[in-house]
């Protein structure tokens, strides 16, 4: 839809990504419910915002929800069809990389929480209301690792492919509703998200790295032209094609980032064996646990 048109709920509204999408979303025209789970950090980025776009303090609300807990989210839910959303962007996210003997439990929950279950919920909440209006868009901010799988991000690539997956049903499910359901996936992004073990894996296999803001952009342009899917940067999308064509002509192709994963700690390296039972290894806490 157009941007002037459009009234988004951006959850994770605070984060490196968020942050740029809020701002190129307003910039446009659009009017946007900034999501995330600090009011004093909501309320400056408000006030940040309202500072760089002249006119737009009508156009800018926030809430604090914490997308974890049920009853944020039926606040959250409420809040936003009074507002009259018609657009929700499900930019909420927590990494998780390294070997899926490193992660532990809690993580894994985590993981799957915010980045699946969350927006699958989210969405789900608000559907009554966005089916009462003329246009709306439900638009899911996935990753490249939500097609291609990689050596080191087992637990983020579930969670991601899983979104995609139920954006693709959704979209079909909704098809003739008026509701068009999207999912964009950047390749790896430079924000806090990603951290020091992250940024020494890119460099070792020669993955780009792009800014928040071209993100922001193609998050802008999805909104604009209701692409059904849009991944950025290149070789990412030949091999988005590829791997979603024949997953298994790539399987040869990640020696680089298997090599590039963190070792195991010799704990969990060393599977040791209970008197007559089979082989066990130890979970350990991930060095890549969300923040
Ligand atoms: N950076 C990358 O390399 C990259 C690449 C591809 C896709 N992505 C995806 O892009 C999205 C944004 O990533 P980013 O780089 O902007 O990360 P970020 O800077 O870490 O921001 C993540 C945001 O998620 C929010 N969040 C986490 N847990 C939450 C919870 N329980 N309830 C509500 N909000 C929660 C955080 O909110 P608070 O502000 O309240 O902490 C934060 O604003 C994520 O979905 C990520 O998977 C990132």
């Amino acid at each position: 839809m157009k941007p002037t048109a459009a009234r988004i709920v951006l959850t994770g509204a605070n984060g490196g990504i968020g942050r740029h999408a809020a701002a190129a979303f307003i910039g446009a025209g659009a009017a946007v419910m900034l999501v995330g789970r600090s009011a004093a950090q909501l309320s400056a980025l408000s006030r940040s915002l309202q500072a760089k776009v002249a006119g737009s303090a009508a156009r800018i609300a926030w809430q604090v929800a914490d997308l974890g807990k049920g009853a944020d989210v039926a606040e959250l839910v409420a809040v936003a069809a009074e507002w009259r959303c018609n657009v929700i962007v499900h930019a909420a996210g927590v990494p998780c990389f390294g070997a899926l003997e490193t992660v532990a439990a809690e993580t894994m929950r985590q993981v799957l929480d915010i980045n699946l279950l969350a927006p699958m919920r989210l969405t789900q909440a608000l559907l009554p209301h966005l089916r009462s209006q003329e246009r709306a868009q439900v638009i899911c901010l996935g990753s490249a690792l939500g097609r291609i799988g990689l050596p080191g991000y087992s637990i983020y690539s579930a969670s991601k492919f899983g979104l995609r997956g139920f954006a693709e049903a959704l979209r079909r499910e909704l098809s003739g509703s008026g509701i068009r359901v999207q999912y964009v996936g950047p390749r790896s992004t430079r924000t806090s998200f990603n951290d020091a073990a992250v940024e020494a894996y890119n460099v070792a296999t020669g993955t780009s790295m792009d800014s928040p803001d071209r993100v922001a952009a193609t998050l802008l342009r999805s909104l604009h032209d209701e692409a059904a899917e849009r991944f950025i940067g290149f070789p990412e999308r030949l091999a988005v094609r590829i791997n979603g064509a024949v997953p298994t002509l790539l399987d040869g192709s990640f020696e680089k980032h298997r090599r590039s994963v963190p070792p195991l700690p010799a704990s969990a390296a060393s599977p040791t064996r209970r008197p007559g039972g089979p082989a066990i290894s130890h979970p350990t806490e991930s060095p890549g646990a969300p923040r």
